[in-house]
């Protein structure tokens, strides 16, 4: 969600912004802006509504410096506008300021420090830059008034302030969203995640929250809330330009879509060893088995890959699962065991969805354990454990390729605590053979592409609405393949538990609604053929994947079998590329669908 970037120190800054802003456009934004300066005082402030394409229109040559901020908005107060658009700037045009997330008391900050000042819009974000202005207008330094403000501001924030009487320095802090610096020589760079910045450098300084920090070309100085110094290692990142590239692909979830085969090699590559025994930290394996029960606790797909891992979990280790949505659990805890271990499931690490609930979780001493793709992500950082999807970056908003890779590290945890418990169906399971047999099927499926693309044109061209329904395993990949279609292609698309259509969700069935059906449990396949049966006398517009084994001639889409445990893997490989197609043929944007975030920082 949202984006900033900041350089100080280069001749070229605005291209460096530009370019690092093209990076976060994945995240999710409505409009852009930029500012420049440098050593002539002369100073550029650029912002446009819509995409970085057209802001970049509106930059004109002489836009140059050697200092700058940039920002990609996602509007939570005021509409999106260019006016909305950050940087925003003080009345006296001194401070210019963007910022990511929600400052909850801007109301009550507005009525106590800023009755005298006239704000040109609706953001709580001008109202940040206004009390900076207030309190530097009370003698205090630009250092002083930014810190005293950051003791006025409850919420969530990530500031890049510029002073432009001082354009030799950039402020900085953060509390909950994301930010890092970025070292180079004799230049210095700010930005919400590495990837904006890789073409600079590749070493990265982490922010944590309260911290307050001063970027200048040479140096960079941070200092905690007390004003203490603080010395941090800075780190490499692991990431490579063209892992961040999509190539020859037309979309970045079509490359995400086909890197699955990959990944499920790359996990079994990190996590077994050439016995196929798996390599997971003792102590994980130790804590968890320890526990009388495991908390899934995510957001969307993540939440989504969850249900498929309580399955697995349960099967492999005897130990009670439950599966949370993170902006119910943290308001509305239910009663917990006496030993709970809790998983949290995040692609990107940042969902702040999810962090405020590992907070709560942190306060109460429980132990926890962070999936996710983002090495040194927030989630991952504050859990007590972290293990790496590998799946490399997910650009694309909806999430392919995380959702399988989520799936294949929990099954491979599943594996470890179960052997740890001497479980035979865990002991008799052979994971690295499973996964590769896996990566092997889907590469099959991913050949398909034209005949799905073909069945897409024949089912959801022009339909308002479809259903996705399944029992057990292939009612949880329904909630996944429903929630794709819906994000990229605003089909209304419901994800239901086949046996419960017809307790009132089955009115919604008319002559010619798509009804997909998966099938892959050899126990409930009969059940769910019945239940399409039931639609299709009411009109019903019927799709079956279903796994070789149990498929019928007139299936629509038929996938080879594999181990019963980890058949969501291939089967929601299917509905990822429906949505894609449906997306395409719809004329969408698949990327970067209306309204969303990749990375969703505020709760
Ligand atoms: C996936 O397609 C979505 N765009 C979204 O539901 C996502 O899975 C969710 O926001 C959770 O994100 P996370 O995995 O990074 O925590
Ligand atoms: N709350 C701020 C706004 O609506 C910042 C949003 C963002 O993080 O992009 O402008």
């Amino acid at each position: 969600m949202c984006g900033i970037v900041g350089i100080i120190g280069k001749d070229n800054a605005t291209d460096i912004l530009v370019q690092g802003l093209e990076k976060l456009e994945y995240r999710g934004y409505d409009s852009a802006g930029i500012f420049v300066t440098g050593k002539e005082q002369e100073e550029y402030l650029v912002k446009s509504l819509g995409r970085i394409a057209d802001l970049q229109n509106k930059i004109s040559p002489e836009v140059q410096g050697t200092v700058g901020i940039g920002h990609t908005r996602w509007a939570t107060h005021g509409k999106p506008s260019e006016r909305n658009a950050h940087p925003h700037t003080s009345s006296n045009r001194q401070f210019i300021l963007v910022h990511n997330g929600v400052i909850e008391n801007f109301e009550e900050i507005k009525q106590e420090f800023l009755q005298t000042k006239s704000l040109e819009g609706e953001t709580d974000t001008e109202i940040a830059v206004h009390l900076i202005e207030h309190f530097a207008e009370t003698g205090l330094s630009t250092k002083e008034a930014f810190k005293k403000a950051l003791t006025v501001i409850n919420g969530s924030y990530a500031f890049a302030l510029i002073d432009k009487n001082d354009p030799d320095t950039i402020y900085v802090a953060k509390n909950k969203s994301p930010l890092l610096i970025g070292l180079g020589e004799d230049f210095n760079v700010i930005c919400s995640d590495a990837m904006a910045m890789l073409t600079e450098t590749n070493h990265f300084v982490e922010i944590a929250d309260g911290e307050m920090v001063i970027v200048k070309a040479d140096k960079i100085v941070i200092e905690d809330q007390k004003g203490n110094l603080v010395y941090r290692e800075s780190y490499e990142a692991q990431l490579d330009l063209s892992d961040i590239e999509k190539g020859t692909y037309p979309y970045y979830m079509l490359k995400e879509i086909d890197d699955q085969p990959a990944v499920m090699r790359r996990i079994v590559q990190e996590y077994t060893n050439t016995l196929g025994e798996t390599i997971i930290d003792e102590k994980i394996i130790e804590t968890i088995t320890a526990s009388d029960r495991i908390y899934i606790v995510a957001c969307g797909t993540s939440y989504n890959a969850g249900w498929v891992g309580k399955a697995l979990l349960e099967k492999m280790t005897n130990i009670p699962v439950e599966v949370h949505l993170s902006s119910e659990f943290g308001y509305n805890m239910p009663l917990l065991s006496e030993k709970p271990f809790f998983i949290f499931l995040s692609q990107s690490g940042e969902t702040a969805d999810s962090r405020q609930v590992l907070v709560q979780v942190n306060e109460q001493g429980f132990s926890s354990l962070t999936l996710t793709n983002v090495v040194g992500s927030t989630l991952s950082r504050e859990a007590d454990y972290t293990l790496l999807l590998h799946a490399g970056p997910e650009i694309a908003v909806a999430s392919t390729k995380a959702y399988t890779a989520q799936i294949a590290v929990l099954a491979v945890l599943a594996k470890a605590v179960g052997d740890n418990k001497r479980n035979q169906f865990s002991l008799d399971f052979d994971i690295a053979h499973e996964l590769s047999v896996i990566a092997a099927v889907i590469e099959t499926i991913i050949d398909e592409k034209m005949l799905i693309s073909q069945l897409v044109e024949e089912y959801l061209t022009t339909t308002r609405n479809a259903f996705y329904i399944g029992r057990g395993v292939d009612y949880y990949v329904s909630m996944e393949a429903s929630l794709k279609l819906k994000e990229i292609s605003y089909i209304q698309a419901e994800g239901f538990a086949a046996g419960e259509l017809k307790h009132g969700t089955i009115a919604l069935v008319e002559e010619g609604t798509p009804v997909f059906g998966i099938i892959t449990d050899k126990k409930t396949a009969a059940h769910t053929r019945g239940n399409l049966k039931e639609v299709e006398s009411r009109g019903a517009h019927n799709f079956v994947i279903a796994l070789a084994s149990l498929s019928k001639e007139t299936d629509q889409f038929i996938i080879p079998d594999v181990h019963p445990l980890l058949t969501p893997l291939v089967s929601v490989v299917p509905t990822q590329l429906i949505a894609y197609f449906a997306t395409l043929q719809r004329g969408y944007d698949v990327d970067k669908p209306r309204n969303l975030a990749k990375s969703v920082t505020v709760e």
